[in-house]
This record gives structure tokens, C-alpha cells and sequence, in this order.
């Protein structure tokens, strides 16, 4: 293997792709695979993870390094099951990335659903996060496995995005729960860390940010002003940042939260 394949290759690695059948996950799901990892997709819908897995073999993956299982997130003993199930069919997990989530709810704080909010909260929080993170690091501790979680914060994480309450909570809260995780995890040799996606146009938030016609919606329009990059981001560019933390190479980073946001964080005027 040659020092980059060492360092920032995935080769044999075995990673639990959460939410895997979506848009930006899906497209990280591609890039593990090129980095030489076999992936697991977890989802909530069988038919959106064939179709993903579809694409993926169209790009050049091989079928037996992909396999899916339908499993609701939100259900603990649902995922206790599925990982039991992944691991007696593909060996030992060494790679988690929690990628369910999302909301496409944006509402004034009076006109706000309380079930709503709390519905958006469980989504990211604790399907996207705690649950899964919980019942990994329960059977990395057990079998002596030196895992890697891998988080999918927001720019909500950092600052509330207006309108979307739910989900600017939990995002800080995952984003919270990344250092809080990565801490309590370091004595198991657990790693865990989180990208921050900028503004990409994902299945949810496509008709927030873009018209019928391609053109961005006010809404987009106000995204781009405060871009840097004065675009939106195309998914497989999360790739690096997602292969860079969980490779060897990323070692002894542990609780960060990388953004790739084309420069949304250091907008000034
Ligand atoms: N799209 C963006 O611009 C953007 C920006 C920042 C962060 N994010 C975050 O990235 C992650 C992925 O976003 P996306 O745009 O690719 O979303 P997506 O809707 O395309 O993908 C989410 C996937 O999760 C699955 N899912 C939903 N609920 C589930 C459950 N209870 N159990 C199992 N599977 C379930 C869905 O079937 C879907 O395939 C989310 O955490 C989102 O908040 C997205």
C-alpha cells in the first residue's frame, strides 16, 4: 500500500452507513467504497436503499461490498437487532456514521408545532445520534473494537438557522454530544467526530433553496449572499473530510467538528 492508502485509505474497513439511502450520506456511502471500505446501509425505506445501491454498482462499486437493512432508527432494539444481523453476516464494525436526519419545516416560533418540534428532535438527535452511538459504543467496549463515529452536524450547529427550531436544537445538540461522546469514549480507543455540511441541495431542502426553474429561492438567494464559495455545495464534496476522519491517518483527532461549507462560517461583511 502506498502512505496515502496507509494513512487515508479505508481498505477492508466494515462501516455502518445510517440514512445511507439519502442524498449527502449515499454520496459519502460512494466514497468509502472508493477508499476501499465494505458499507452497510441502514434506512428506513428497503426501495430507497436498493436504488441507492443501484447507483453505487453503476459507479463502479462491487455488489458484495454493499449490503442494507431496513431498520427504523428510532427504535433502540431495532438497531440492537440490525447490528447483530450486519456483524453476523460482515464480520466486525469498525465505522459508524450516523447520517439520518433533516427537516424541511420552517415556521414562525408562534406557528410552531410542538409535536412537530419534538418529532424533528428525535429524528436528529436521537435517531441521528445518541441511539446508534449508544448501542455501537456498547458493542465496540465489549468485543475490544477501536471504532470511529462519525456525526453529520449543520451550520445549525453553530448558529440557529430562522425558522427551523426543531432542528437547530438538535443540531447543536449533536454537535454537544460529539465532544461529550468523544470524551467519554477516548479510554475504549473510541473515536468520535463530526462534519458540518454547508448548504447542499439535498431531497428535504432542494425546494427551500431552489425554484422549479434551477434559480435559488429568496431563501437561496440569502444562503449564497453569505457563501463564500457563491454556490451551493455538490455532495462528493463531503467525501474527503468524511474518508479523512475515519482513516488511521485521523488518529489522534478526536471531538471535532470539521465544517465544508465553502466558507459559510467565515462570512463577514
Ligand atoms: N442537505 C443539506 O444541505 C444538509 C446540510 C447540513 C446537514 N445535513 C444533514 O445531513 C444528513 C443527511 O441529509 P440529506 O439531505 O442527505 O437527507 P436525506 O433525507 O436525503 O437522507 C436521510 C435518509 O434517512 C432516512 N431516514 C429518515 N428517518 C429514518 C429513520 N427513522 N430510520 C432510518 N432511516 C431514516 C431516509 O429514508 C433518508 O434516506 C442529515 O443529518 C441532515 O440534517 C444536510
Amino acid at each position: 500500500m502506498t502512505y496515502l492508502e496507509n494513512q487515508f485509505g479505508l481498505k477492508d474497513k466494515l462501516a455502518v452507513i445510517t440514512g445511507g439511502g439519502g442524498a449527502l450520506c449515499g454520496a459519502i456511502a460512494g466514497g468509502f467504497l472508493k477508499a476501499g471500505a465494505k458499507i452497510v446501509l441502514w434506512g428506513h425505506k428497503m426501495s430507497t436503499l436498493e436504488e441507492k445501491k443501484n447507483e453505487l454498482i453503476k459507479d463502479g462499486a462491487k455488489s458484495e461490498y454493499i449490503e442494507l437493512y431496513e431498520v427504523n432508527l428510532l427504535e433502540e432494539a431495532q438497531i440492537n437487532s440490525a447490528l447483530e444481523a450486519t456483524t453476523a453476516s460482515m464480520g466486525h464494525v469498525e465505522i459508524l456514521l450516523n447520517g439520518v436526519g433533516g427537516s424541511s419545516v420552517r415556521t414562525a416560533l408562534t406557528e410552531t408545532d410542538s409535536a412537530d418540534f419534538e418529532r424533528i428532535i428525535n429524528l436528529n438527535l436521537m435517531a441521528g445520534c445518541f441511539l446508534p452511538t449508544k448501542c455501537f459504543a456498547s458493542y465496540w467496549i465489549k468485543n475490544n473494537i477501536r471504532g470511529t463515529v462519525l456525526n453529520i452536524a449543520s451550520m445549525a450547529s453553530f448558529n440557529p438557522l430562522s425558522g427551523a427550531w426543531g432542528y437547530s436544537a438538535a443540531k447543536a445538540a449533536v454537535m454537544n454530544q460529539t465532544v461529550a461522546h468523544a470524551r467519554e469514549l477516548a479510554d475504549f480507543g473510541i473515536r468520535v467526530n463530526a462534519i458540518a455540511p454547508g448548504f447542499f441541495l439535498g431531497k428535504q431542502n432542494r425546494k427551500l433553496l431552489q425554484n422549479e426553474d434551477g434559480t435559488p429561492t429568496t431563501r437561496g438567494q440569502n444562503v449564497l449572499a453569505h457563501t463564500p464559495a457563491r454556490r451551493f455545495g455538490n455532495p462528493e464534496e463531503l467525501c474527503a473530510a468524511a474518508i479523512f476522519l475515519c482513516s488511521p491517518g485521523a488518529s489522534f483527532i478526536n471531538g471535532v467538528t470539521l465544517p465544508v461549507d465553502g466558507g459559510y462560517l467565515c462570512h463577514n461583511i
